[in-house]
């Protein structure tokens, strides 16, 4: 397959580059550190990636930011950040990429644990990923040409809760997570929302 992955260099990213390069064609993204660039929080710079890379047959999506404070100290500018890159930059992904992608092909875009187990200081988080996984669902009933559309919600990831210098108890590696990116790609589900723990 020819799989188009944005967010490539990044933790998750990387992983699953590694878990699906061996078998498949990928064409890695990200804002600077890939071979393409994209910014996903401006649908021009969408478009431009779709019109170079032409037909995949799936698009993953490992990418997003979102704001991390206080509910208190949340603002209209961490909500519009949130928003606009995180949720809607990977709609649009699926929004713009739908016509570059084969007859049954896939989209696979990321959420995130905090959908559904949230802690202080992720209101904007949660929303988002919430937002991203009935997202998943419902485009999923309306995608055409058969064509999938997934969500991997992934806990804290090891690699990143040692970056963080935090302990790493309860982190699944990345290396784990990327699987579950494997099995939307590879597989046959649609309007899932997978949660790499359970499918570890
Ligand atoms: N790591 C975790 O524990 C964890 C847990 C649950 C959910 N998630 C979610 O999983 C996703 C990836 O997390 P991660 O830890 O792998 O992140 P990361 O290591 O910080 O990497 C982020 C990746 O996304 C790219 N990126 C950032 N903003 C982008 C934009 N506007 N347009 C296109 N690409 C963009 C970065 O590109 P450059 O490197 O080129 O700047 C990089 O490739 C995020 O949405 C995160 O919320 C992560």
């Amino acid at each position: 397959m020819k799989i188009l992955l944005i967010g490539a260099s990044g933790t998750i990213g990387s992983a699953i580059a590694t878990a699906l390069g061996a078998r498949h064609e990928l064409i890695l993204a990200s804002v600077q550190k890939s071979p393409e660039q994209v910014d996903i929080s401006d649908a021009a710079s969408i478009r431009a990636l779709f019109a170079r890379v032409g037909r995949v047959d799936a698009v993953v999506s490992a990418a997003g930011r979102a704001s991390f404070k206080p509910l208190t100290e949340l603002g209209d500018e961490d909500f519009e950040l949130s928003l606009s890159n995180k949720l809607m930059g990977q709609v649009n992904l699926v929004l713009l990429g739908l016509a570059s992608v084969v007859d049954g092909g896939s989209f696979t875009l990321t959420a995130g644990y905090l959908a559904r187990h949230p802690i202080p200081g992720s209101g904007a988080v949660s929303l988002v990923n919430s937002g991203l996984e009935g997202f998943g669902r419902a485009a999923a009933l309306e995608a055409p040409r058969g064509i999938r559309v997934n969500v991997v919600s992934p806990p804290w990831v090891t690699e990143t809760l040692l970056k963080m210098g935090r302990a790493p108890d309860g982190g699944l590696a990345a290396a784990a997570v990327a699987q579950a990116y494997v099995r939307s790609v590879e597989g046959t589900i649609t309007g899932q929302t997978i949660d790499p723990s359970a499918a570890s």
